[in-house]
């Protein structure tokens, strides 16, 4: 549960993104023991938040880190996670990126195509490595999720497609430069029906026995993120349940003997430890409607203008017993998707109040942009207030 220090925030400029870092902490450390429980690897999807101070916290924790761009691995080294703890994904891996991943001998290439593991096999060659890949295969397997955050469809362009996967092994034979280390999987983000993971195991297990029967072991399975947070109710619900989720693989899915399962979790492990704080400008009485205007904007949080995704807008300055009015919270970017809900009943709210866009950690601060010529908003942190 977070709580937030209002009286301190008088003093600072909003919109600002604000890091229950304790909150942060606990869910890491659930995060690690249930996945320790079964000597599950989890590396921390820094897609999801790159803030230097949330990825010290998560390296000091000593899980892994999954990258998908060479910008990304610079960051992981520059915070001091270790090479051979980076795994690196991604459909269009420029040339730069993957002789930084070789030069610093990463651990591992989550191979999206043939044409990019013929160029890594190449890259490898001229500078005298051999790489580490895994096969990253669309498992055509449905995640009941936004239509824009699914990626394991065969309509979706990541991963070597089944009907391709025998051609693509077979090249991979010839290939010297390269080492074949297992399978990868990802099918799709912000997945709280556990029935899905479900279906991938089943999915995973019947190509387990596919490459083992082509005499292929696949010394690592990773099955990707994609675990979902409450964005209902973050207050209540702070952590998602990695209990029940872990254990999905551990009864769904048959590891073999020697096998390693790693995880690659984002929005899980940050989102809900992020908040988006905000004063109220105005509130102004439309025809229809009456809007809150907030000074956060789509350039702050773009996740309601993109995904249409809802979070929770909470008043931190009204009482709770405070008389509810219906908003429309919008912000002050000049395009109508610059909302953050529609018919939101929140206490009465008056110029200079602050409401807190909840659950942004995952997602949030990385995908700030400057539209408007914006200034891109500051960080806090729970810790130093
Ligand atoms: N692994 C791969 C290969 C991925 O593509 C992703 C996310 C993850 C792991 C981490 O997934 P997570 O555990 O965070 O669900 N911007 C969107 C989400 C895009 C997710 C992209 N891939 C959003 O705001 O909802």
């Amino acid at each position: 549960m977070t709580n937030f220090p209002t009286e301190k925030f008088k003093e600072l400029k909003t919109p600002f993104y604000y890091y229950d870092m304790s909150l942060l902490e606990d869910t890491l450390s659930l995060v690690k023991k249930e996945s320790e429980k079964y000597d599950f690897h989890v590396h921390y999807a820094i897609k999801a938040n790159a803030n230097d101070r949330v990825l010290e916290k998560i390296r000091s924790k000593g899980f892994g880190i999954d990258c998908v761009s060479g910008y990304e691995i610079q960051k992981a080294l520059e915070v001091g996670f270790s090479p051979d703890g980076i795994v690196f994904a991604g459909v269009g891996k420029a040339d730069w990126e993957i002789e930084l991943g070789l030069k610093h001998d990463i651990y591992c290439f989550n191979v999206e195509s043939l044409p990019e593991l013929e160029i890594i096999n190449e890259l490898a060659a001229k500078n005298g490595k051999k790489a580490r890949v895994a096969f990253r295969i669309n498992p055509n397997v449905q995640a009941d999720t936004h239509h824009y955050i699914t990626t394991g469809l065969d309509e979706n362009k990541f991963g070597i497609s089944m009907p391709d996967l025998e051609s693509v092994l077979d090249r991979m034979k010839e290939l010297e430069n390269v080492q074949f280390e297992g399978m990868h999987f990802h099918i799709g983000s912000q997945i709280t029906d556990l029935d899905n993971f479900k279906d991938l195991c089943t999915r995973v297990n019947e190509l387990q026995e596919w490459f083992i029967s082509r005499q292929l072991f696949p010394k690592v399975i990773n099955v990707g993120g994609g675990f979902g947070i409450d964005y209902d109710d973050p207050q209540n619900n702070p952590i998602s349940d990695f209990a029940s989720y872990f254990k999905v693989f551990k009864d769904f899915l048959k590891l073999k003997a020697g096998q390693e399962l790693h995880f690659e979790l984002g929005r899980s492990v940050v989102g809900q430890a992020g908040n988006v704080i905000s004063r109220v400008l105005y509130v102004k009485e439309g025809v229809k409607t009456r809007f809150a205007i907030i000074d956060a904007g789509m350039t702050d949080l773009i996740r309601p203008a993109l995904y249409q995704a809802k979070h929770k807008i909470e008043s931190l300055s009204a009482s709770s017993d405070a008389k509810k009015v219906r908003y429309d919270v919008v912000g002050p970017i000049c395009e109508s998707s610059d909302s953050f809900g529609k018919a939101i009943d929140l206490p009465e709210l008056k110029r200079g109040d602050f409401v807190a866009l909840r659950s942004a950690g995952a997602y949030g601060e990385v995908m700030v942009s400057r539209y408007n010529l914006r200034e891109e908003p500051q960080a806090f942190y729970s810790d130093d207030f």
